[in-house]
């Protein structure tokens, strides 16, 4: 049993609370901005309903043994408030988030011996009726180690795939090639059959090609093909699949732009290589208010 709180319940964090919970060992609880009536994911297999204690208040959070961090990247210090409480006895901080930079954007919070970034591989929309919808299974990609092995344990006995890499820089920039070359979705505010367009798809590949170039000179071990397979898997996808960025702005919400595209634009300047789509998308999503 290991009490372990969730810090951020929307999509990714109500589906990785419905997961622990389904083990039926662990205490969890859910840290909210606002109270939570209820929490269901749907997948294909049915509805979990997940009971566990609800705190909005971080002056209320007490230690625990694991803190799971599934907030937006632009919400990372309203996220922290949480953790002094949550830490207080040295607590280790899994942060679910997409890009590159999990251990910069927390370093003010969190040691870095005590920080496991993830990949999530877990494709949820929330819904109107606040419920989240899984489409497909789910994986977390976590580095190899003591830690890596610790988390992995949480989801013993889940239908959650936890695999451990030695190679994590490759993991986030291979991910990051699928959310920066996603944002043309954004852009177009249309969901994944977009990219079954013949012009989408062009453009789509040099985007993925932009990203591949700074991962590689950043030392991911990206190959050509990377940017053929992320627009493949894209035309695959089910046609009104929605990505969490286009659900931000469909909502209103701030966008995870510079996380996503922004760090492209950054590191390619560091590197010296031309990221012009990239940085087009963060120009265009900048005017979006
Ligand atoms: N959705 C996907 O399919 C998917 C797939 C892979 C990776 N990701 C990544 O996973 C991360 C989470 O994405 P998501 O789609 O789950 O986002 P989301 O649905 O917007 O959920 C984020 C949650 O964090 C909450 N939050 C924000 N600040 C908080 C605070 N100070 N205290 C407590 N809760 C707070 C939000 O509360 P409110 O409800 O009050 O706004 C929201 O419920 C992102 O980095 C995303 O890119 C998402």
């Amino acid at each position: 049993m290991a009490r372990v709180a969730i810090v951020g319940v929307g999509a990714i964090g109500g589906v990785i609370a419905a997961l622990l919970d389904g083990t039926g060992r662990h205490e969890i609880t859910l840290c909210t901005r606002r109270p939570l009536e209820e929490l269901t994911v749907k997948t294909a297999k049915g509805e979990v309903h997940v009971t566990a204690q609800n705190l909005t208040d971080p002056a209320q959070a007490r230690p625990v043994d694991w803190v799971i961090v599934a907030t937006k990247t632009y919400d990372a210090a309203g996220a922290a408030q949480w953790l002094r409480g949550l830490t207080a006895e040295g607590a280790p901080v899994a942060v679910a988030q997409n890009g590159v930079e999990h251990r910069q954007r927390f370093a003010p919070w969190v040691q870095q011996q005590s920080l496991v970034p993830l990949v999530v591989q877990i494709s949820v929309e929330r819904q109107a009726d606040g419920s989240m919808w899984q489409r497909g299974g789910a994986r977390l990609i976590v580095e190899e180690g003591s830690l890596g092995h610790d988390f992995a344990a949480l989801f013993r006995g889940s239908e959650c795939e936890v695999v451990m890499t030695e190679d994590f820089k490759t993991a986030m920039w291979r991910k990051l090639c699928e959310n920066s070359t996603g944002t043309l979705s954004v852009l177009t505010m249309k969901p994944f059959g977009v990219y079954r367009d013949e012009a989408i798809t062009h453009v789509a590949l040099d985007m993925a090609r932009e990203c591949v170039a700074v991962g590689r000179a950043e030392g991911a071990q990206l190959d050509d093909s990377v940017a053929e397979h992320v627009v493949e898997e894209f035309q695959e996808a089910m046609e009104d699949r929605i990505n969490s960025m286009l659900a931000d702005r469909l909502a209103g919400r701030p966008m995870e732009i510079d996380a996503r595209n922004g760090v492209i634009v950054r590191l390619g300047e560091k590197h010296g290589i031309a990221t012009p789509l990239n940085r087009m998308a963060v120009a265009l999503l900048g005017t979006v208010r």
